[in-house]
This record gives C-alpha cells, structure tokens and sequence, in this order.
C-alpha cells in the first residue's frame, strides 16, 4: 500500500511516499527559510503562494525518488489542519486534484496526529499505547494515545507553545528567523549558571513560557549595552534549560501517573532541540521505551502526514471516494480531536 502525503499547512512544502504507513520511499521538503527571513517571521500570503508555485515540481521529484507511478499509489493523504489556512488550502486543493485525476480515494490528516506519526516511521514496530510530548510552533501537548487515532490530551501550555517561546527568545537576542534552530546553536556555546532564569513550574501538567520570556526581556534591558556575544550565548543556554526541563518535568510526572505506558515519544519541530534530546533520554531511560524521530521526521515533512494517513484511513469516516464526491474542509485550528 502506497501513500502520497502532501504538507504544506505552514512554511514546509513537503510531499512523500510512505509504504504500509511505516516505509519512507521518499520525503521531499522544500523549506521557505529564504522567502520569509527579511520579514522575520512567515508571511501568510507568500507562504501559500510559494506552496502553489512549488508543489508540482515537488510532486514529481517525490514520485521519481520513490520509484513509482502515480498508478502505483493507493491513497492521497493531505494535511487539513491545523495551519495557516491559505497554505492548507493549496495543500488540500492540490490533492483533491490528484485524487480526481488517478481515481484515488483522499484522507484529510491531522498534522498533530502526524507528528506522533512520524514515531512510527522510526520504529516500525512501535505500537499504541503511548505517552506522547509533541512540541512545535504552536503545541506543546502531553497526550496518552491507547490506540491508533485516539488521543487524549492530559496536558497543555496556557500562553505560548514552546517553540513560539524559542522563536521570541531567539529574536530578543538577535537572532531572527528562524529562531529555534539558531538558539540551539548559540545554546551550545554558553553556560546556563552564568545567567540563571526562572523555570516555570505550573501545578498539574500545565505549562506556561511567557514568564520566562519577560525574564529574559528585563534580564537583557538589564544588561543594556553592557550584553556582550558571550552574555547573550549564556541567556541563550539559560532559556533553553528553562523550556527543556520545564517540558520533561511534567513528562516525568506524567509517566508516574495512571498505567505507566511502555512507549514514550517526543515529537514535533522542537524535539530537534539538542539538549531536549538528550535530556528526555536521560528522564525517560529505566522508565519506558523513549522513541525520538530523527531530525527531518521532528519538523514538518509529509512522510509523517502519510502514515498518519495511513493509518486513519483505517479507522476512518472522512474518506472521499475516488473520483471526489464530496469535498474535505481544512480546519485551521483543528484539535487532536
Ligand atoms: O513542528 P514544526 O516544524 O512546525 C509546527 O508544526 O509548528 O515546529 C516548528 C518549531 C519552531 O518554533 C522552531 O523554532 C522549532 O520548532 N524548532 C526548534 C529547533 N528546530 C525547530 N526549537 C528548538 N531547537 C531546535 N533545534
Ligand atoms: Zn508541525
């Protein structure tokens, strides 16, 4: 069983082809980094434009890189949301098309659901139950999954999702778009002593980032002129072992609650942070089976969003028959549902 996934509900155009929801054949990812730095942040507008003008020739080098035919492929599975509506748009109009044009039947996919989805490509044993952490741009969600497309959300952020946090800090010290990928970086040569910041500790599994990040704000009004490129690399250490252990602390909580799950996974564009990585290893290690996708499977691909739909399609009731009689609907800001 093939599966063509396509992803383009922020700043990645990405299509792939997954076999059995559990192969990568291909997983072709176009980053708009270069389109959107000037304006230090994604712009909406040319987001979904530049998905448009892409997507065809990335199409072809997904199928070409697979090896196969576009007979060759059983299902379209189509990210629906949540995102950026205009990108969603292209993304489910240009799949819709190709559904129509092969015959195919179409899955509308949850791209949250993808991101623990991407676990299964990494370990094509790994089975539900699970305990997931899934961190991106907007998420920070602590969910038990008892089975395969049923989530339960048992923890979440009040204010922003930590790789928004990342993104903030990264801009307060200089470091524009995108942010996370270059505090990781700056992280790596600072010590976190030299500039101690508050980590956030909210009753229950709740998380919160903004205090932190108006730590960080006076802590550099503070320094003023005074900051130097060492300072800012020790803030940078600082902010991200406030986020990261933050982020584990409620994990560890979670996995001594209720029916300690064998699988854990840590997913979504921040689980790409190094000392995340290294630190859920550390938390997780005795407890539980952590499951970590690599780098190009933490941020936003379409091979993710193929098993996903995969593996919903199964399950599921938004199926559209080949041919396309009845048309799916992004939900920009769609829950786990
Ligand atoms: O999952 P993702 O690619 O897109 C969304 O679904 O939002 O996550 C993007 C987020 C951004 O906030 C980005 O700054 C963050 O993931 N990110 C990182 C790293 N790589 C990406 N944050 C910290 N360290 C990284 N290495
Ligand atoms: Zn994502």
């Amino acid at each position: 069983m093939l599966t063509l996934g396509i992803e383009t509900s922020c700043d990645e155009t990405s299509v792939a082809v997954v076999a059995d929801g559990r192969r990568v054949l291909s997983n072709v990812i176009h980053s708009q980094v270069d389109l959107h730095k000037e304006f230090g942040g994604v712009v909406p507008e040319l987001a979904a434009r530049d998905h448009l003008e892409r997507l065809p020739h990335i199409l072809e080098l997904a199928l070409e890189g697979a090896g196969a035919r576009p007979a060759d492929i059983d299902r379209v599975a189509v990210t629906r949301g949540p995102g950026l509506a205009g990108c969603l748009l292209v993304g489910l109009g240009v799949g819709e098309g190709l559904s129509a044009a092969w015959s195919k039947p179409i899955t509308g996919v949850n791209h949250l659901w993808g991101h623990i989805y991407a676990a299964m490509l990494t370990r094509p044993d790994l089975e539900p139950p699970l305990l997931g952490l899934v961190v991106s741009g907007a998420h920070s969600d602590l969910v038990r999954m008892p089975a395969h497309g049923r989530f339960e959300v048992i923890g979440r952020t009040r204010d922003d999702a930590a790789g928004e946090a990342f993104d903030k800090a990264a801009r307060m010290l200089g470091l524009g778009y995108p942010g996370g990928p270059a505090l990781d970086r700056l992280a790596r040569t600072g010590d976190a002593r030299r500039q101690p910041l508050p980590r956030p500790s909210l009753p229950g599994l709740e998380y919160s980032f903004s205090g932190l990040k108006t730590a960080l704000l006076y802590r550099l009004r503070d320094l003023g002129e005074k900051a130097g490129p060492q300072d800012r690399a020790d803030l940078a250490a600082s902010f991200e072992q406030s986020v990261v252990e933050s982020l584990l602390e409620k994990l560890d909580q979670a996995l001594d609650e209720g029916d300690r799950p064998a699988e854990v996974v840590v997913c979504g564009g921040v689980a790409a942070n190094t000392l995340l990585r290294r630190r859920a290893a550390e938390v997780v290690a005795g407890r539980a089976r952590l499951t970590l996708p690599p780098l190009d499977l933490c941020t936003d691909n379409a091979a993710m969003i193929a098993a996903a739909g995969f593996f919903s399609a199964q399950l599921e009731t938004s199926d559209v028959p080949a041919g396309g009689m009845r048309s799916l609907q992004v939900d920009p800001s769609l829950g786990w549902g």
